[in-house]
């Protein structure tokens, strides 16, 4: 790295704002609601609904345990949960069948905010994966007949082929059915923290922890 290189990375930083969690609701859901939708209204956060997936399952070659992660969309909160879907080969699901504690994270750094979530992802009925995969666009659920996603993929042109391919079974217009190997994952939280960035790095961190799904909400406030 060069020395302009290094002052530059140095040099970013910002001051964070006065208004911190005060108001914040004793529902984590209800919280979470409401960021999520001031999220959702500001216009320098692009996909307010997109979140940090991390899970812990085997690298590779199987030896050991290998953490892995990537952004998902978040697509419903109901039923005590954050719902996302995905392919149920891939690389997190199988990491998922393995270990299903995970953590979701949404960086929503315009607005000097993140939320981290622990929790237990859990497979959601067929039936309100298909319901779901109905609502999509034509061309997404084609996509998920053609991508193999995780597995090694020899050339662009193959998998454009197998888009053609699906494409064919099923032209535009018609009833795409749900591919068996796609559906979602719902994770339900024991613990969710809110993040307000704020001055003189004395930042803002409420913790909603619980033993278990049954259990109460406590709040902790920590340590920024
Ligand atoms: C903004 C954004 C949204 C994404 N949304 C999803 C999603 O909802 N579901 C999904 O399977 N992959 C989504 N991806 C792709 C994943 O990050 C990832 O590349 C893919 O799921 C394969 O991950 P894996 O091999 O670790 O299983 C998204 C990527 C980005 C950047």
């Amino acid at each position: 790295m060069s020395e302009l290189d290094r002052e530059a990375i140095r040099a970013m930083r910002r001051s964070y704002g006065e208004v911190g969690l005060e108001n914040l609701s004793a529902d984590p859901f209800a919280a979470f609601s409401t960021w999520l939708k001031e999220a959702a209204a500001n216009d320098f956060i692009v996909e307010a609904n997109a979140m940090v997936l991390s899970t812990l399952g085997q690298s590779s070659s199987g030896a050991e345990e290998h953490i892995s992660t990537r952004t998902v969309l978040l697509k419903d909160i109901s039923e005590g949960g954050f719902t996302f879907f995905t392919n149920y080969s891939s690389r997190k699901a199988q990491a998922m069948e393995l270990n299903s504690q995970v953590t979701l994270l949404f960086p929503w750094y315009a607005m000097e905010r993140q939320v981290s979530i622990s929790g237990f992802a859990e497979k959601i009925s067929e039936s309100e994966s298909a319901e779901y995969f109905a609502s999509r666009p034509w061309s997404s659920q084609i996509g998920a007949w053609a991508s193999a996603q995780s597995s090694p993929l020899s050339s662009r042109e193959e998998l454009e082929q197998r888009f053609a391919g699906a494409s064919e079974k099923w032209p535009e217009g018609t009833t795409v059915p749900k591919p068996p190997h796609w559906g979602g994952y719902r994770v339900t939280p024991i613990s969710i923290e809110f993040w307000q960035g704020r001055y003189s790095r004395l930042h803002d961190r409420l913790r909603y922890e619980r033993a278990n799904s049954e259990a109460e909400w406590e709040i902790t406030r920590y340590y920024p």
